[in-house]
C-alpha cells in the first residue's frame, strides 16, 4: 500500500455493472476560486455538511467495444454534459486506472444545475463507481482527490458527514464528524429564479480575473476556515452559524464585485435572508448560507427543522422546502 493505493488482483476484468449513491453537500465555509493551471485545485479551503435528502444515484456499465454513453435523469445528456463526463473518464483512462468504454446513467432526486450542488453528488457517485472498475484499489483520500478533478465540491461528497477540504498540492477532503454524530440539519429553501445560472466554474474564473477583492477573499477564506474548525470543535452552533453567514456574504460580495458583475441572487433570496434573521431575533437558532444560485440553505438543530420548514413554506416566492439530516459518504449500492 502506497499513498492509499494498493494493487487489486483479479477484480479488474470481473466487474461489469456498478450502482452507487452520493449525497450532495453544502459548504459552511465556501470554496470559490481555483489555483490557475492546476488540476482543479481550490484556492480556498472549505468545510461542508452532506445532505441525506439530496442524492445522486449512478449506474455504470462497462463495454469493451463502442463509445462512452451518458444519460442524465433517463435522457441522453447534452453534448456539453457528455463532453464533461467523457473527458473525466479519459482522465481515469490516462491514469491507467480503468480501460474500455462505459455507459453512465446518473439520476439526481433534486433539480440539476439549480444551485443545489448537483455536481458534488454527481461526480462523487461517478468516482465511487469508477473506483470499482479500477485496476488498483483506491483509498478514500485518493478517491476524494479523483472526485475533485471532476468538481471541487465532489471531493467533500466522497467523505460525507461534516468534512473539511484543505488547500494544498493535490488536496482531498477528510471526514471531521460522522453524519450519525451530528445534531445539526439543513433546510433548503428553493426560490423562483429567472436568472440564467452561470456555472461555478465560469463564475470562479471570472471572479479571479476581474474582482478587485479576490485576493482579500482568498485570505479571508483561509482565516474563516481555521476559525470554523475551532467553532466545530467546541460544537458552538452560534459561532458556526455566524461564521457561515459572514463567509457566504463575503463570497457573494466578491462575486458581485467582478466586472461585469455576477449576481446569483433573486429578490426572494434577500427576503429569505431577512426572514432568517428575524426568526433568530425571535429566539430560533438558525443561520443561512447560499451557493452559486438564488436558493437559501438554513442550518439549525435537527429538532428545529420542522418549525423552520413550516415557516419557510409560508414565504412568498418559495417554490420548495426540503428538510435534510446529514448524509454519509459515497457508497456502493450493488455490483455485478
Ligand atoms: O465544485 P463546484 O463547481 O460545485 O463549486 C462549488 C462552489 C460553491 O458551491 C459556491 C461553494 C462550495 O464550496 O460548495
Amino acid at each position: 500500500m502506497r499513498d492509499g493505493i494498493s494493487v487489486r488482483a483479479g477484480r479488474y476484468a470481473v466487474i461489469k455493472r456498478v450502482h452507487t449513491r452520493a449525497f450532495s453537500n453544502i459548504a459552511l465555509i465556501k470554496y470559490w476560486g481555483k489555483v490557475p493551471g492546476g488540476d482543479n485545485i481550490p484556492a480556498t479551503p472549505s468545510i461542508s455538511i452532506a445532505l441525506r435528502e439530496l442524492s445522486t444515484e449512478t449506474e455504470v456499465e462497462r463495454f469493451d467495444v463502442g463509445e462512452d454513453r451518458v444519460f442524465i435523469n433517463g435522457v441522453k445528456a447534452t453534448d456539453k454534459d457528455t463532453e464533461r463526463i467523457t473527458s473525466y473518464l479519459d482522465m481515469w483512462r490516462e491514469l491507467e486506472l480503468i480501460e474500455g468504454n462505459y455507459s453512465i446513467s446518473s439520476r439526481a432526486n433534486f433539480p440539476i444545475a439549480a444551485g443545489l450542488a448537483s455536481s458534488a453528488s454527481g461526480f462523487a457517485a461517478l468516482a465511487k463507481a469508477l473506483a470499482e472498475f479500477s485496476r488498483i484499489k483506491l483509498g478514500k483520500r485518493k478517491l476524494s482527490q479523483l472526485a475533485r478533478r471532476g468538481s471541487g465540491s465532489a471531493a467533500r461528497s466522497v467523505t460525507g458527514g461534516l468534512s473539511a477540504f484543505p488547500v494544498g498540492k493535490d488536496p482531498a477532503a477528510r471526514l471531521l464528524i460522522d453524519a450519525r454524530r451530528l445534531s445539526y440539519g439543513m433546510v433548503a429553501i428553493t426560490v423562483d429564479s429567472a436568472r440564467k445560472k452561470i456555472s461555478s466554474r465560469e463564475g470562479m474564473e471570472h471572479t479571479r480575473q476581474t474582482s478587485p477583492f479576490y485576493n482579500k477573499w482568498i485570505k479571508l477564506g483561509a482565516q474563516d476556515y481555521k476559525e470554523m474548525l475551532r467553532a466545530i470543535n467546541l460544537r458552538n452552533l452560534t459561532r458556526i452559524g455566524e461564521l457561515m453567514e459572514s463567509n457566504t456574504l463575503a463570497m457573494h460580495s466578491c462575486i458581485m464585485s467582478a466586472r461585469p458583475p455576477i449576481v446569483y441572487w433573486s429578490p426572494a433570496t434577500i427576503y429569505i435572508i431577512q426572514k432568517v434573521r428575524s426568526w433568530r431575533d425571535e429566539g430560533l437558532d438558525v443561520y443561512f448560507t447560499i451557493d452559486a444560485g438564488a436558493n437559501v440553505f438554513v442550518l439549525c438543530m435537527k429538532d428545529d427543522m420542522d418549525l423552520v420548514a413550516s415557516k419557510a413554506e409560508k414565504l412568498q416566492g418559495v417554490v420548495k422546502v426540503i428538510k435534510s439530516e446529514p448524509g454519509g459518504g459515497a457508497e456502493v449500492i450493488s455490483r455485478q
